[in-house]
């Protein structure tokens, strides 16, 4: 039997309510911070992602599906969407039409990772973009924008991590500082940590290993020695924050997987869903356009994971669904009336009424317990005397009332079954 893909997962009709539920938040979220829907292609040329995202980092170095097509152009299924939407954003030339563009995506993601509770090969991701300014009121504002979805799904077990990076320059710095501090520890490093030493060494603050983070609890922290313009602003974001009710934790080793990120970093984190409990996360890049071929524009954003949300929806018990009910379900006395069953359900359903009935040829007793199992609102008997005589006995299953209406006087049903 064929199956799906290791790290796919089929999302069954009984999910996609969740699903739509947090759509939904997404779009009124993010539209009532003016910020507008940018869908991307798939795939794209693998060197946007190596030079966008950084070629040491573990997405580019590992974990891309990039394959040569018939023409033998590299191309990559997008692992993220940063470095998509930074190149419509320069392709389409949306800088010039205004001066700050905002864009948020609900899209597909993949990334060759080991799966695991919340982490698949093909994900699911939403998320924001502000491209055009350097305000940290944005920054400020994605974080809040990110919380109130993730609270409107009735989420409470969060927390919020911040840390800033600081500029371009600073942050050279203080890697030369982090190097000079581990030269002569290097020895005693992990082997993925001693690689990153010279490839990426703030990295090293993401190793899992105990003995590297014990070696690392003396390591200067960056939050020490970043510049002026990133301190004021990350002062900022904090203030924001507390006038907003959201509390926060500062996490100076909050460094992040990509290398795009300069100033403010953030993640969400989930308390009920595991290891892979980075709900989303996001930062500034303002040095990102720029590095892509773009004219020098700064920018911001997030990312959510949506499985792992709903992971913790689902831990949480927070996601209270509606059961499912129809609003009319017809049942034929006759099966003969099959044809004037469908011909009658036609005539509501195009009144956008949600309406079944019977295709299995099934007695009056298993239509009924049908009507019941999807909640039928209304039930509708077609055939016996009544019919004989023109009329339909309809059934308000809430109060057990029943009226008889005119086989033809579609418009009284709607009426009925619409209040
Ligand atoms: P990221 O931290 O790589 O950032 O991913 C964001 C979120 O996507 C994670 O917090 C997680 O919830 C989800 N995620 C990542 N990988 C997987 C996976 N294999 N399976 C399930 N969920 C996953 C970014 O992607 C950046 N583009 C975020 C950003 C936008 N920064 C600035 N703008």
């Amino acid at each position: 039997m064929i199956k799906a893909i290791t790290g796919t997962k089929d999302i069954l009709p009984s999910e996609i309510p969740g699903w739509k539920r947090l759509e939904s938040f997404v779009n009124t979220i993010f539209t009532s911070f003016n910020y507008k829907e940018i869908r991307t292609p798939i795939f794209e040329e693998t060197s946007l992602f190596a030079r966008g995202i950084g070629e040491e980092t573990d997405i580019v170095g590992k974990e891309m599906y990039t394959f040569a097509d018939r023409s033998g152009t590299s191309v990559t299924l997008k692992p993220e969407m940063t470095a998509s939407v930074v190149r419509a954003f320069i392709e389409h030339s949306l800088g010039k039409r205004q001066p700050l563009n905002k864009f948020f995506y609900i899209s597909p993601m993949f990334r060759q990772e080991r799966p695991q509770a919340g982490r698949l090969r093909q994900f699911h991701q939403f998320g924001g973009e502000a491209l055009g300014s350097t305000s940290p009121l944005l920054d400020a504002e994605l974080i809040i924008i990110a919380f109130q979805i993730l609270t409107s799904l009735g989420l409470r077990d969060l927390t919020v991590k911040i840390n800033t990076l600081g500029v371009h320059s600073s942050r050279e710095n203080y890697k030369r500082m982090l190097r000079d501090f581990l030269k002569d520890k290097k020895y005693m490093l992990s082997d993925d940590s001693r690689k990153r030493y010279d490839t990426n060494v703030l990295r090293i603050f993401d190793s899992k290993v105990e003995s590297d983070q014990e070696i690392l609890k003396e390591a200067p922290i960056l939050i020490d020695h970043i510049d002026e313009e990133s301190k004021n602003d990350f002062e900022l974001v904090k203030d924001i924050l507390i006038n907003s009710k959201i509390s926060f934790e500062i996490d100076p080793k909050l460094v992040r997987g990509l290398d795009y990120y300069t100033k403010t970093t953030f993640e969400i984190i989930s308390g009920k869903v595991g290891s892979q409990n980075a709900l989303c996360g996001g930062g500034r890049y303002d040095l990102l356009v720029e590095q892509l071929g773009g004219s020098p524009t700064p920018g911001v954003g997030f990312a959510a994971g949506i499985e792992r949300i709903l992971l913790a929806c689902e831990n949480e018990k927070s996601l209270s669904l509606p059961d499912d009910n129809i609003d009319l379900y017809i049942i034929k006395l006759d099966e003969d009336l099959s044809s004037k069953a469908f011909e009658v359900a036609l005539e509501y359903r195009k009144e956008n009424l949600f309406v079944e009935f019977d295709y299995l040829s099934r007695s009056v007793k298993a239509q009924m317990r049908e009507a019941n199992k999807l909640n039928a609102r209304f039930v509708l008997f077609i055939g016996g005397d009544e019919y004989k005589s023109g009329k339909l006995n309809l059934k308000n299953m809430a109060t057990g009332e029943q009226q008889l209406i005119d086989l033809n006087e579609y418009s009284k049903l709607i009426d009925l079954v619409r209040v």
